[in-house]
């Protein structure tokens, strides 16, 4: 069974066809989606999502760029919906220095709250980070040992940063990019990780993998992310997804799922 460890379902651009799509997921090797909240608008669709579909878990938390969002207030409402049943992980949470905004102060302030967050709930994180590898590091770093664990998601750096969370005991998260012709990076990255650190995800809408690169993306298209892993580690397709089946539900801690 495929799970997809990260997704936005809650996106707009599926408005049209979310109830479809999600219904067709189970036949099609989709046995379980993770729904990750960005913004706290995201969050709540992303708890009403885990209440409407049995296989639909969710993550909540702020994204660096959303971080406008948060006040006393919100937090608090975060730190109370984080404990519902389906709520399975912190985040989407991290750094993003991609623009220029907000500021990295504002940014570092909302990952820290949140990171102690997940140490209070022990919930496993999941961590977005772009172009601000040392700074992730360095509160990563600051909360080793303390977490319940997570994911580095969409992994945009190298072997060397790969290894530095793969001793800290995260999971890292494959998703379109690893098919793309100017993915050599992550590629590299993928060929030094050990199975058993490797989830896969599909951050759709976006990052559709090839041979649909630059089209919505869905969790149906996560056959060709596996292929590629597959490729890459000489293992044939079925292993991929048995073995990244299993680190979701170690990741997420989804035990009593058949
Ligand atoms: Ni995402």
């Amino acid at each position: 069974m495929i799970i997809d460890t990260h997704a936005h379902y809650d996106d707009e651009a599926f408005e049209k066809d979310r109830k479809e799509l999600l219904e067709g997921m189970k036949e099609k090797g989709v046995g379980c989606i993770v729904n990750v909240g960005a913004s706290l608008r995201g969050c709540r669709d992303t708890i009403l999502l885990t209440e409407e579909y049995d296989f639909i878990y969710g993550a909540i938390g702020v994204h660096p760029s959303d971080t406008d969002d948060l006040n006393e207030e919100s937090f608090g409402w975060l730190s109370e919906n984080c404990q519902k049943e389906k709520i399975v992980a912190i985040g989407e949470i991290g750094l993003d220095y991609h623009y220029p905004e907000p500021s990295h102060e504002q940014q570092k302030y909302w990952f820290e709250r949140q990171l102690f967050l997940a140490q209070k709930t022990k919930l496993p994180v999941v961590i977005h980070s772009r172009e601000a590898a040392k700074d992730t590091l360095d509160l990563m770093k600051q909360f080793k040992g303390k977490l319940n664990g997570g994911v580095i998601h969409c992994f945009s750096y190298g072997v060397e940063m790969a290894k530095e969370y793969v001793d800290m005991g995260y999971y890292i998260g494959i998703g379109g990019v690893v098919t793309f012709k100017n993915g050599k990076k992550l590629k590299e990255v993928v060929e030094y990780l050990p199975m058993d650190r490797i989830v896969l995800e599909t951050d759709c809408p976006y990052l559709a993998p090839e041979p649909n690169r630059g089209k919505r993306n869905s969790s149906l298209n996560l056959p060709y992310v596996v292929k590629a892993i597959a490729e890459l580690k000489g293992l044939t397709e079925e292993e991929v997804v048995c073995q990244t089946c299993e680190n979701a539900k170690k990741l997420y801690s989804l035990g009593d799922m058949d």
